[in-house]
């Protein structure tokens, strides 16, 4: 045999040993066990609907994105490995990071790492006879099951907790996970700084002239700050006086080891931004744009809104 066709021979022989033990492990583990196979081997044949929504999102990335590998150093640094590839968060409890899979990483935030108990699925309520074993989890109804991956380094429940939603009663998957249109559940995804549509929602804001300024009101209507944990996603008001010039504000969070304020909206915060007219000026335009990648070029900005005085 020829190297090449030794090579064929090999593998194929390879790939029929890996179907008779996939299909061997579904005989003799439920689906709830089954973390150690891609989210769409071991829910997504079930749950299609749940599973496309999921893989949109940045949970279903969170290995394998390229600003994580860069920022990570392709996950040479331990430190960050175990909420970008987790064991079920549940085991290990609310209060603190989950702990590493290192195995089957490039599923990230996996099905199970949501939803996997020792003895079925945390669902919002128990399903005899299912072959994932759904059991009513009150924790997962909780904002604090967003705790364990997205308080210890990243802060979104700190601000969250001092915010007019926490205060009624609006949980991170009121917004993050908005009921699908048909009744059927939650979305999962994608719902995050990657969506404009989504990314709309954030602000309340209006302009006005007022004497010889421009008022630009704006009002953070997310959960925490403006823009909201990555520091990858910035906003940016643009100000248009036509021939009399222009004006850019723009807010972000710093990177580490930046000598940058952290000047982004705080939960629920109003800020009024003043601009003097330049004498003689005929027409103002105002834009609120969005920018979810820091090199990305302007004109593929996010536009959340935008307003004329004409
Ligand atoms: C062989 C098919 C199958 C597989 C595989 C499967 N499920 Fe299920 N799942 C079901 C069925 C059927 C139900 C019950 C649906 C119903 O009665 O509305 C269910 C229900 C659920 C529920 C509860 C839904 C609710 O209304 O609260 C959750 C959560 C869930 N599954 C998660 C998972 C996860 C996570 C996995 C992967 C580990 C998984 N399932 C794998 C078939 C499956
Ligand atoms: C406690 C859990 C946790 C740990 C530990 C962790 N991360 Fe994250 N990481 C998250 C969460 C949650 C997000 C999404 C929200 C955010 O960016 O704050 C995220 C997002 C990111 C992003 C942004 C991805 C994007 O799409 O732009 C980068 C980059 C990142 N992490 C790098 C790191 C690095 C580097 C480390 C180690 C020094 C690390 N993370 C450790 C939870 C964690
Ligand atoms: C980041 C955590 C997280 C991940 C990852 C996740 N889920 Fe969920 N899932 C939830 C939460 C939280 C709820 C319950 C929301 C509520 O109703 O309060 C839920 C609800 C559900 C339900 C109940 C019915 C519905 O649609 O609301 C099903 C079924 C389900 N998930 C399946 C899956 C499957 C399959 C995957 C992987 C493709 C997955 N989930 C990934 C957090 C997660
Ligand atoms: C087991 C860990 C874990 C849990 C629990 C978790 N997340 Fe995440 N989440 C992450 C990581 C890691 C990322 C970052 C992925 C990346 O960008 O690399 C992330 C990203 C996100 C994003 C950005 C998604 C996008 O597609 O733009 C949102 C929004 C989010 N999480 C909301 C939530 C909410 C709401 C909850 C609670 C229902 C939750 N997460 C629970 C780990 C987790
Ligand atoms: C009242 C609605 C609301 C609540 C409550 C809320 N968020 Fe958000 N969140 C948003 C909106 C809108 C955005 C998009 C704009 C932005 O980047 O701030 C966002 C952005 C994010 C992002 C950045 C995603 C990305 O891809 O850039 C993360 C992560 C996140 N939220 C997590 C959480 C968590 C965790 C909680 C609960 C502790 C929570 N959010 C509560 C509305 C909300």
């Amino acid at each position: 045999m020829g190297g090449a066709a030794r090579l064929i021979a090999a593998s194929l022989a390879a790939i029929a040993v890996a179907c008779l033990a996939l299909r061997g492990d579904r005989g003799e583990r439920p689906p709830h066990e089954r973390i150690d196979v891609p989210s769409v081997a071991a829910c997504g044949r079930c749950h299609a609907d749940v599973y496309r929504e999921w893989s949109q999102s940045l949970h279903a990335r969170a290995w394998t994105n390229e600003n994580v590998l860069r920022a990570t150093r392709n996950f040479e640094r331990e430190s960050c490995r175990a909420c970008h590839s987790p064991l079920p968060a549940l085991a290990t409890g609310l209060d603190r990071a989950p702990d590493y899979r290192e195995f089957n990483q490039e599923d990230g935030v996996h099905c199970l790492s949501c939803h996997g108990l020792p003895d079925g699925v945390a669902a919002t309520r128990t399903i005899e006879g299912a072959p994932c074993r759904p059991r009513a989890e009150p924790r997962l109804g909780l904002a604090e099951f967003c705790f364990p991956c997205h308080e210890p380094t990243h802060q979104a429940f700190s601000e969250y907790a001092v915010s007019n939603a926490r205060r009624d009663g609006v949980r991170c998957m009121d917004c993050h996970m908005p009921e699908r249109e048909d009744g059927s559940g939650r979305s999962h995804g994608p719902h995050g700084g990657m969506n404009p549509e989504f990314v709309k929602l954030a602000l309340d804001w209006d302009c006005r002239i007022e004497n010889d300024e421009l008022v630009v009101r704006l009002e953070n209507e997310t959960g925490h700050k403006f823009p909201g944990e990555i520091p990858s996603r910035s906003f940016l008001l643009k100000v248009d006086f036509g021939e009399a010039g222009s004006e850019t504000v723009l807010l972000r969070k710093p990177h580490k080891q930046e000598d940058r304020e952290d000047d982004r909206l705080l939960p629920d915060e109003v800020r009024i931004l003043r601009f003097a007219l330049p004498e003689n000026v005929e027409d103002v335009r105002v834009r609120l744009l969005f920018l979810p990648l820091p090199l990305l070029p302007e004109e593929h900005a996010f536009v959340l809104g935008e307003w004329s005085s004409g």
